[in-house]
């Protein structure tokens, strides 16, 4: 079971379970993920969703093998999908991060209401280093977080940063110790369970607001780009360098 889905006092837990590749999302992992998100979205005895990795990471990205053999039918089928349902996601979402966080283990805490994260944390964002572009709306909210310098360095540079970095810069919540990092990310989303949840749904949608058009637009615009990237040849070498455990040579391209 690649994806665990577990119940508990109106909780959904939802763990990525692939840690011999650190939680790599492939595409079935996308399409669970997609089906337990609207599923929590319609029962009204799910009043918060918890998200987090078994291992020592919580989600290396997308799977370059998928990028390689699936493509754009990946990417259009399973990805944008998941994509849509997460940044409309109408329930709290609260996540546990452990581990590295890359790609769209980064970009997805950019939709969770609350993050919470242990001291082995480490994020980055590869996406042009590997011939693509940033993808989950993270070309709009990542600036608007943390702005366009800083974006930057996240976004072009494909520096990765610490738990210090992510807490400065009002990426996640809390650090904790990483024995108390599941409980207490599931603790905060039982007591958001507890509370009024048409109250608690409206909240979140007006935090969400200024943005809520305007996101959806946008991961549509940033998933043609990607398209356009993943058929190219610096994406090719850069997906195929990772798999050869090898580095990129991109001198040749204009
Ligand atoms: N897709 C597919 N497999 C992945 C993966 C990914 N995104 N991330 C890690 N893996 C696999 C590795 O291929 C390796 O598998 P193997 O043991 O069968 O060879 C296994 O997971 C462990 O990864 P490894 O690279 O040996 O671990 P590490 O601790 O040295 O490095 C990372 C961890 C996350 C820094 C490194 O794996 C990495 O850069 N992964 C790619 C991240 C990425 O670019 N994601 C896509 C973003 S769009």
């Amino acid at each position: 079971m690649e994806l665990i889905v577990e119940i508990e006092q109106r909780v959904m837990m939802l763990k990525l379970n692939r840690p011999e590749k650190q939680n790599a999302l492939n595409l079935a992992l996308y399409d669970g993920l997609t089906a337990a998100l609207q599923q929590a979205a319609e029962d009204p005895q799910i009043r918060a969703v918890c998200l987090s990795g078994e291992g020592k990471n919580f989600c290396s990205g997308n799977d370059i093998g998928d990028f390689l053999s699936s493509g754009l039918a990946g990417l259009e089928r399973s990805v944008v999908p998941f994509l849509h349902t997460l940044a409309a996601f109408p329930k709290p979402l609260v996540a546990a991060v452990q581990g590295n966080a890359v790609g769209i283990g980064t970009t997805l805490m950019l939709h969770c209401d609350l993050v919470y994260i242990d001291d082995t944390a480490r994020f980055k964002l590869p996406f042009v280093d590997l011939g693509l572009v940033p993808e989950a709306g993270s070309s709009m909210l990542l600036p608007q977080l943390v702005g366009d310098r800083r974006a930057a360095e996240m976004l072009l540079l494909c520096e990765s940063f610490g738990p210090e970095e992510a807490q400065e810069l009002g990426l996640i919540n809390r650090q904790l110790a990483a024995d108390e990092l599941q409980g207490f990310a599931y603790s905060q989303a039982q007591r958001l369970a507890a509370k009024p949840p048409a109250a608690l749904a409206q909240a979140k949608a007006l935090i969400r607001r200024r943005n809520a058009a305007s996101l959806q637009q946008t991961i549509d615009i940033e998933a043609a780009a990607f398209a356009r990237q993943l058929t190219s040849p610096e994406a090719m070498e850069a997906l195929t360098a990772f798999k050869e455990r090898r580095a990129p040579d991109f001198s040749r391209f204009d």
